[in-house]
Order: structure tokens, then C-alpha cells, then sequence
């Protein structure tokens, strides 16, 4: 009988069953083994996401990746004690969920009410926000997940940040180093939280330094349960501007793949479409994107859907969100440094600001001009004479002089950063980063942008977290 392909494909209809497929599936290598993803939890598969990033990765920052089409975003990392103790609430203005804690310290308590530890939307955000624990204990880890674990959509522990502030307490990158320590995290993880809130547990870790080491590690986190693994292509003494290698790339997302566990990619991917190709090429089944989102949220839209976005455009959508959700003015003013270019004129001009009615004025964004003094009344960033944001007026002086002197140490806080950035004599990435989470936990806005700045100014500046 001669050889009929349609006969063929006929036959081996014929004889498959419901039961023999996913067996044959497999054999064929048509399908892969899948950890099962928990009904409330998310596939990180064929995804291109908005990487963790202390500052960088507040509310309106996320927001701004998800207009401009980013899968899901991960929050800044959040150490556990900074979580622990916070009360949850539903801001009824804007509508966010907030966990806020009062300052413990007198002074902080007459200026402040409180401090919001971590914000999300609950609408925006739905089904594609990843929380990011950095922690070195299990108990801790499960503590502080357990307060958030119903308004996200997984849980991610930090274990790549190479900073002192981070690795002499145990977290971050330190944790490569006592894998026992984390494949205890992950397991109280997946056991109290996976089942109690039906969603996945993640990690995201560096390279080590040999393939063979990081293949041991990978195959024992791998093991623990977890839904995803990111894997930051540095090792942890590289820094930010190094190239990312991929030489390990490969091997990793094929462990991944044996366990049934979604690999994310991460390191200089420059853009949807960059992140797309990397996955086809290395095999991966997702791409994380930091620094680049970081410039412009516009990177996660394909460039058959219009590409990247104008810098003023991206501003103009960062401002209205951070304006939304009643985003801390000092973060709103470093985003900026980060997003405008340093060559444009307006650039110099965002420095002095004390309020978003400035902002908005310097950015010419006229139509934000109501929306801004709204906000300013609010956050009580208006002057004494009633006009926000002038440059000559005296700021209110409801918090005393203290208040002011922050204020103040404010514009020194992003000017410093920025000015090592350029001269690139520091750790770019660190000098972007959060104050240790000593001085983070119970410290409110100008409190703790003074402590940034304070720290800056001292040779413990270099301690400020890089993951
Ligand atoms: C400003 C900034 C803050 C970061 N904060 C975190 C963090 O909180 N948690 C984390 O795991 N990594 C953090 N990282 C590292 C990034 O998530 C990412 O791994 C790294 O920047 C490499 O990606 P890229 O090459 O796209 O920048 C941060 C990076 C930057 C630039």
C-alpha cells in the first residue's frame, strides 16, 4: 500500500486516547512537565515583566509598565521586619491598599501620622503583581508574606542583592552562599502560603561563579516547589554596568525545564521585542527588564505597536499615575532624574522642586496643573502663600523647621545620587537603591529620604542595596 501521510495522521488519531496523549506528548517532547500553577497565582511563561527595583518599582512606576503593555510587575523588594507590624487599609481616595505603620520615634509622630510600607492597586493590578520578600529566616519570610498574600498574585524572595546592608543580615545574595538557609525559605513558603492563598512562590538569583555551582543550586531550589525562577545573567560580584553574560543560560532554563519550573531571564534585555528573541534564542520561558524600564516604562511595547515612546510621554503618563495614587513627592522627583534626560534643559530645572505643582510646571504639563495642587493640598507640599510649588515662597512651616531642613536634604539626596551616577566613581545601581532596612523601617517620607541622604554622605553610602 503506498504511504499516505493522511492516512497516517487518521491512525494515530484513531489509537490516541485521552489518557495515552499527554504520555505520548511527552515522549515526543511536544510538552513539558509544569509545576501546577495555583488558581490565584500567575504563569510566568511567555511573559515579559517589570523587574524588581527598590525605588524604581513604586506604585506609578508599575502602573506605567502595565499601560505600556509589561505581562506583570514585581514591587521593589521589601525586607520582612519592614512589613511586620503594618497595618493594611484601603486608602478610600485613591483606592489603593496600603500597609502603613506610625513612626515609632516622638518627633517623627508629631510630623507624621504615618508611613505607607507598601502600596498596590487592586484593580490595575490584578493578577500581575509579584511581591518581592527580602528576608533571611523562614518564619520571618512566611510573617511577612502572609500580610500581603491575598492582595498579590506571588511571592518572590530576593536572593541576588549583593549589597553589605543586605548580605551581613543574611538576605539577598548571602543566600547563594547558604542554599540550605534558602531552600528553607522557599519550602516554608511553598507550604504555608502556596496552599493558604492559591499562589506560586518564586526566586530570583544570580549566576555563580561556575556552571557546575550554579547548576547544584538550581536543581535543589528547583526542587522546593516554586513556580518560577529568574535568573539575574551576573554573577554577584559584577557590577550593574557590565555586560550580562549568558553563558549559563542555556543549562539553567533546562533544569527548569526538568522540574517543571518557569525560567525568567534578566539582564541588559532591552525591550519587548529584545526579550522575545533572547527567550526563542536561550530557550527561557520569560524576560525580566530593569534598567531599561527604569529609563522608559515604554520598553515592554512592541515595536509593531508603536515602540518605544518619547521621554515626555512616558513623563507625562509617570506623573499622572504617581499623582493617582498619592505617590511619595521625594520617589515621584527621583523617577524623574531617571526618566528625563540629563541633557535636556528641563532636567536642571526639576532639582529646586518642592512640590508637583512645580513639577508639573517645569515639565509644561498643563493639562496636570489642577490634578497637582489637589495633590500638594494633600500631601500639604503648598506654601505659605497659598501657590504651590514657587520656587520664592517659603515652604509651610506646619512641621517646624525640621520638616524644612529634610525638605531640603531632599534635593541633595537625588542631586548626590545622580551626580555619582554620571560620574560613574560608584555602584550605579546602589546608588539608585533604598537606605538599609534599619533606618527604612518606621521612617516616613522626608525622614527617610534625610537618612538616604545622611548615609550617602558617609562611606556606608556603598551599602545601599544592588540586587
Ligand atoms: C534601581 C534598581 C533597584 C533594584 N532593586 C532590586 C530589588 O529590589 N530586588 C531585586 O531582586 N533586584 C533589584 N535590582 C536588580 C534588577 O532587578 C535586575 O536584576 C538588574 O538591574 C539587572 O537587570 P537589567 O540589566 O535589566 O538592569 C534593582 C536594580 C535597579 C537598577
Amino acid at each position: 500500500m503506498p504511504f499516505s501521510p493522511s492516512r497516517l495522521v487518521r491512525t494515530i488519531m484513531t489509537s490516541v486516547t485521552q489518557e495515552t496523549a499527554p504520555a505520548l506528548a511527552a515522549a515526543a517532547g511536544l510538552t513539558q512537565k509544569r509545576v501546577p500553577i495555583p488558581s490565584r497565582g500567575v504563569d510566568y511563561r511567555g511573559k515579559i515583566v517589570l523587574a524588581p527595583m527598590v525605588r524604581s518599582g513604586e506604585l506609578p512606576s508599575r502602573l506605567l509598565a502595565l499601560h505600556y503593555g509589561a505581562d506583570l510587575v514585581w514591587g521593589p523588594e521589601t525586607v520582612d521586619r519592614a512589613m511586620i507590624g503594618t497595618t493594611r487599609r484601603i486608602n478610600s481616595r485613591t483606592g489603593c491598599v496600603e500597609w502603613t505603620r506610625v513612626p515609632t520615634n516622638n518627633v517623627k509622630k508629631e510630623m507624621f501620622d504615618e508611613s505607607v510600607i507598601y502600596r498596590v492597586d487592586p484593580v490595575r493590578e490584578a493578577g500581575r503583581h509579584i511581591f518581592q520578600i527580602g528576608t533571611s529566616d523562614p518564619t520571618r519570610a512566611v510573617e511577612c508574606a502572609k500580610l500581603v498574600a491575598a492582595d498579590v498574585s506571588g511571592i518572590d524572595v530576593n536572593a541576588g542583592c549583593p549589597k553589605p546592608f543586605s548580605t551581613h543580615a543574611g538576605m539577598g545574595a548571602a543566600l547563594l552562599r547558604t542554599p540550605d538557609k534558602l531552600v528553607s525559605i522557599l519550602e516554608a513558603l511553598v507550604a504555608e502560603i502556596k496552599p493558604a492563598f492559591d499562589i506560586g512562590i518564586s526566586v530570583k538569583i544570580r549566576l555563580l561563579e561556575t556552571p557546575a555551582e550554579t547548576e547544584t543550586l538550581v536543581r535543589r531550589l528547583c526542587a522546593t516547589g516554586i513556580t518560577g525562577l529568574t535568573i539575574h545573567c551576573r554573577t554577584t560580584p559584577m557590577r550593574p554596568r557590565e555586560r550580562a553574560i549568558r553563558g549559563q543560560l542555556r543549562m539553567v532554563a533546562g533544569i527548569c525545564h526538568d522540574y517543571g519550573v518557569a525560567c525568567v531571564m534578566n539582564g541588559d534585555v532591552e525591550g519587548r521585542d529584545h526579550g522575545l528573541e533572547l527567550m526563542a534564542e536561550y530557550g527561557t520561558d520569560g524576560a525580566m527588564i530593569a534598567t531599561c524600564a527604569e529609563k522608559n516604562g515604554s520598553c515592554f511595547r512592541a515595536k509593531a505597536d508603536g515602540g518605544l515612546a518619547t521621554w515626555e510621554e512616558a513623563v507625562a503618563k509617570y506623573m499622572r499615575f504617581a499623582m493617582e495614587v498619592e505617590n511619595k513627592f521625594h520617589n515621584t522627583k527621583f523617577m524623574l532624574t531617571q526618566m528625563v534626560p540629563g541633557k535636556s534643559p528641563k532636567y536642571k530645572e526639576l532639582t529646586p522642586c518642592k512640590s508637583y505643582g512645580k513639577l508639573v510646571e517645569v515639565l509644561g504639563l498643563t493639562e496636570l496643573e489642577e490634578m497637582a495642587r489637589k495633590t500638594d493640598e494633600l500631601m500639604k507640599l503648598v506654601t505659605v502663600e497659598g501657590s504651590s510649588g514657587n520656587d520664592k515662597s517659603k515652604v509651610a512651616e506646619t512641621a517646624g523647621d525640621e520638616k524644612k531642613k529634610n525638605k531640603n536634604n531632599l534635593t541633595n539626596d537625588v542631586q548626590q545620587e545622580n551626580l555619582k551616577r554620571k560620574r560613574g566613581d560608584g555602584d550605579e545601581e546602589a546608588e539608585k537603591q533604598q537606605p538599609p532596612p534599619s533606618t527604612r523601617i518606621n521612617v516616613s517620607e522626608a525622614v527617610e529620604a534625610a537618612a538616604v541622604e545622611q548615609q550617602s554622605s558617609q562611606p556606608v553610602a556603598a551599602a545601599v542595596a544592588a540586587s
